[in-house]
């Protein structure tokens, strides 16, 4: 995607000296953009915790190749197995992190440790590059649901609910939930976002605003809070967000309050979907409320709040009392019986084990 006219991947190997990887560090948007430079898998595994990047499919990108820096420093069996560990617990919840770590070992055990190196790279660019081209389906199979609704009211827009950052900047390229919308944004429809602010880290009001401002895309940030009340009120037509690990049974997991999204949408009757690549679902888990680990993050996330100042520096400050303990359980789970569908790179499909299975045959 673009950003002031320069077209970006969120995440690439440096072309001058071919080996670095680069990342934005997504800590620092929307009041700056930097480029971090990643040279060992310490590195990645900090840039992952801290969530400098993040987004199930980038982590699980970034995860590719901080095992290809740790394989450039020793390639030998065991090094690559502890460091293969190492990064997969970076983070508990988002599946892809596994399934890029999973995919790497698989191609690289049988080699003999001087050949690892040239073919880590290449697995890591090729995750990349599916990555990338399976959102851009996703965005295509998207683009048909929103085009339905335009064509209920002609001339009007359509107004789309997000919850955090599903968006480029969570993936190689396009995004998730929002590579319906850049779609349906570039073939002229018109289109509206309301962009739910996302505390405690705030993805919705930093990141998805600032994709969809440089792209263009009219959007409002509105507090987590304020959703039910605009569903009940006619002023939501669609609710897309990404996910970080979809069960066989099509129960979703994302960012906390996605739940209570569904919930409200599935009382005013506003459909529900989640956009996501097949790399997202987990074919081991099959009930996600009891079965998929929730990551607690650390309370100060939530007791404390970054932003600019008037004079223009960076500023934390505490928002509650300095005795108040805090809890910070980073996603939730929305049962499949609330979610209206699906989009896949491969098609829409409805929320259930035998759809799932229908889509992806070769996985289940
Ligand atoms: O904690 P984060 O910011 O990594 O959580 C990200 C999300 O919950 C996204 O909605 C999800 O990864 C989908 S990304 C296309």
């Amino acid at each position: 995607m673009k950003v002031d006219g320069i077209s970006y991947r969120s995440i690439w190997v440096d072309p001058i000296d071919g080996w670095s990887v680069h990342i934005f560090d997504q800590t620092k948007l929307p009041w700056s953009l930097e480029i971090l430079r990643l040279t060992d898998a310490a590195q990645v595994i900090h840039a992952i915790r801290s969530m400098q990047v993040r987004g199930a499919p980038l982590i699980g990108a970034a995860a590719a190749y901080g095992l290809t820096l740790a394989i450039k420093r020793d390639a030998s069996d065991e090094a690559m197995e502890q460091s293969a560990a190492q990064i997969a617990a970076a983070r508990p919840t988002a599946i892809n992190l596994r399934w890029a770590i999973d995919r790497m070992t698989a191609k690289l055990r049988p080699l003999a440790p001087a050949d690892r190196l040239r073919e880590a790279y290449l697995e890591a660019l090729a995750i990349c590059d599916e990555d990338a081209a399976q959102n851009e389906a996703i965005g295509n199979n998207g683009l048909g649901l929103i085009q339905s609704i335009a064509a209920k009211k002609p001339g009007e827009v359509v107004n789309i609910l997000t919850h955090c950052n599903a968006g480029w900047l969570a993936t190689v390229d396009w995004g998730t939930a929002l590579a319906p919308i850049y779609k349906a944004h570039d073939a002229g429809l018109r289109v509206h976002v309301w962009v739910d602010e996302t505390r405690p880290r705030n993805q919705g009001a930093a990141l998805t605003a600032w994709e969809l401002g440089k792209h263009g895309v009219p959007h409002t940030v509105i507090a987590d809070n304020a959703g039910g009340h605009l569903m009940q009120h006619g002023q939501v037509d669609l609710v897309i967000v990404g996910t970080d690990r979809v069960t066989r049974q099509g129960d979703v997991c994302n960012k906390i309050g996605t739940y209570l999204k569904a919930l409200a949408a599935f009382d005013n009757n506003v459909p529900f979907y989640v956009g996501l690549p097949g790399s997202t679902i987990d074919w081991k888990v099959r009930d996600g409320v009891r079965e998929i680990p929730i990551e607690e993050r650390p309370a100060t996330e939530l007791t404390t709040v970054t932003g600019r100042a008037m004079d223009g520096a960076i500023l934390t400050v505490r928002v509650t009392p300095g005795g108040s303990p805090a809890a910070n359980p980073a996603f939730d789970v929305t049962p499949a019986r609330l979610v209206t569908g699906l989009i896949t790179e491969r098609g829409i499909c409805a929320a259930s084990e035998a759809t799932l299975a229908a889509l992806f045959p070769e996985r289940c």
